[in-house]
């Protein structure tokens, strides 16, 4: 009799750990995809100038392709009291741009979403700014064609082949005494091959 009690027992015990421990397929799809570029921040006085050459207004809807800790979109609300969105795939990331949201009071015009770049709709923005890498820039193409004509993309150190930059400009940042490149394109997109 006990030895039965102990085998149901067991039995009842692998059952809940089979239950419990989800596959190896399972876990992968509920795990988060890797960032495609990791996490460098550009100078408080790079952004700066990234949004003076956008020509931000407190009109437009900003988003932030891969946004690290924040301070771009931090940057957008504040300084010109627009909208912004920032999206990162890096929950910690994600995580450290909600903070600096909060810290800085515009929760009303700033908010963070987990998300991968390459799935947005990026039609409600304005300006877009980007700072991945060429050949993500260049990924992105199809959803930048989609943003409202008159619409500014501006890129730190990253050019997007074969699309005509409206401008490209050279600064030294303060803060680390290196040559930054920042590039303009306005929609419609002018691409080379057309
Ligand atoms: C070079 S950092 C730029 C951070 C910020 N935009 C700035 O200029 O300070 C790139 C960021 O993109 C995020 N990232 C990489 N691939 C991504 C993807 N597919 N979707 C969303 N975010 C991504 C990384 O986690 C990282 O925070």
């Amino acid at each position: 009799m006990r030895r039965t009690l102990l085998l149901v027992v067991l039995a009842q015990l692998v059952a809940v750990l089979t239950l419990a421990s989800p596959s190896a397929a399972q876990e992968k799809k509920t795990r988060s995809a890797e960032p495609d570029v990791v996490y460098v921040p550009t100078p408080h006085d790079v952004v700066d100038k990234m949004l003076q050459i956008a020509r931000v207004t407190k009109n437009d809807v900003l988003y932030d392709l891969g946004c690290g800790d924040g301070r771009i979109v931090v940057m957008a609300a504040k300084k010109y009291g627009c909208k912004a969105t920032g999206f990162d795939i890096d929950p910690q990331r994600v995580k450290e741009s909600r903070e600096n949201v909060k810290k800085n009071n515009v929760e009303k015009l700033a908010e963070i979403r987990e998300q991968n770049v390459f799935e947005l709709d990026l039609s409600p923005a304005s300006v877009v700014t980007l700072y991945l890498l060429p050949s993500l820039n260049v990924k992105l193409i199809p959803q930048l064609e989609k943003l409202k004509p008159g619409s500014r993309i501006v890129s730190h150190d990253f050019d997007m082949e074969g699309v005509t930059p409206d401008k490209v400009v050279h600064m030294t940042s303060s803060e680390d005494n290196v040559e930054h490149t920042i590039y303009l394109w306005t929609v419609p997109l002018k691409k080379e091959n057309e």
